[in-house]
């Protein structure tokens, strides 16, 4: 017998945060689950910053399956881990952690590559292997940055209002893809021709959330015919980027296909298998 689909053989799964009552996260997997017919209960895991190391050796004496990790515990979770994927070492955060057979702790970050597969959704291939446009280089932009030459990207572009922090991702990117193209280009000077070579645009700074007040991150007229662009804000789920860049007769794509595309990439380092996206997706719209 189960109460709440919850029985003796369930195993677990969950997001860890601080704090982590806004995550939409146990719904989202939660449907992701219940499509695959897995008997595993994912949960929110609230971890004050003076416990995460205790919380990520936990995962594996409580025999989860793995978890999520959300701010602000991205980068303090690594030096608890037995072992990075390569990906996750370079963009130096984790935000999903596999607990393997044996136990050993295995760190991800499905962010990078999430807003990729959540673009590719609705563009063409061929957008992915020119240069990519990052608009806004906090944590959201840098893991983007290092997903989009990761999908292949040529070269990135980087626009950021502090000048200082991109020129610091673009250090990095450098380091870790020596052979493709990183540029910083200067927000209140960059001209269409700046863009002229942009497939994939991937908008990931905090405006647009208050649509009444925030200036737009980037002038749409400025993009090429043919760009596709992914905007990381959910809430609104149009925002006046989004709506200026598709009236501008541009592929966009909203930011709830980002946080299904990194969810759904946890889902198969977990389980091995293809999350159901429609049902993520309709679990945590509206
Ligand atoms: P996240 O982890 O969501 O990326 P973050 O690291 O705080 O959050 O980054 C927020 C991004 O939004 C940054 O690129 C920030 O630009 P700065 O680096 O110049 O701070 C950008 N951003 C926030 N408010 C902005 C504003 N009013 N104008 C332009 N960019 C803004």
């Amino acid at each position: 017998m189960t109460v709440n689909g919850i029985g003796g053989k369930t195993r677990l799964a969950g997001v860890m945060g601080w704090p982590v009552s806004h995550t939409k996260s146990p719904a989202m997997q939660g449907a992701a689950l219940a499509a695959a017919g897995l008997d595993v209960a994912y949960v929110p895991l609230p971890v004050a910053p003076e416990r995460v190391a205790e919380a990520v050796r936990g995962l594996r004496a409580l025999g989860f399956v793995g978890c999520n990790v959300t701010v602000p515990h991205k980068i303090a979770v690594m030096e608890a881990l037995d072992r990075l994927d390569p990906l996750a070492e370079k963009v130096g955060a984790v935000n999903t952690i596999k607990v393997e057979e044996d136990g050993t702790l295995v760190g991800y970050n499905t962010d990078a590559q999430g807003a990729v597969t959540g673009l590719a959704e609705v563009a063409p291939a061929s957008v992915f292997a020119r240069e990519a446009l990052i608009v806004g280089t906090g944590g959201a932009g840098r893991g983007v940055a290092f997903g989009a030459l990761e999908a292949g990207a040529r070269g990135v572009a980087l626009l950021n209002r502090t000048a200082a922090k991109a020129q610091e991702l673009a250090d990095s990117l450098r380091a870790a893809y020596p052979d493709r193209s990183v540029r910083v280009l200067d927000p209140p000077a960059v001209k269409a021709s700046d863009l002229a070579e942009i497939g994939a645009v991937y908008q990931t700074t905090s405006l647009g959330m208050k649509p009444e007040s925030d200036p737009l991150p980037l002038d749409a007229a400025l993009l090429p015919e043919g760009a596709a662009v992914l905007e990381a804000v959910y809430a609104p789920l149009e925002t006046p980027f989004l709506a200026a860049c598709r009236a501008r007769g541009l592929i966009g794509q909203d930011g709830l296909a980002m946080l299904v595309g990194q969810g759904a990439l946890s889902f198969h380092i977990w389980f091995g298998r293809e999350a159901d996206r429609d049902a993520m997706r309709r679990a945590i719209a509206g």
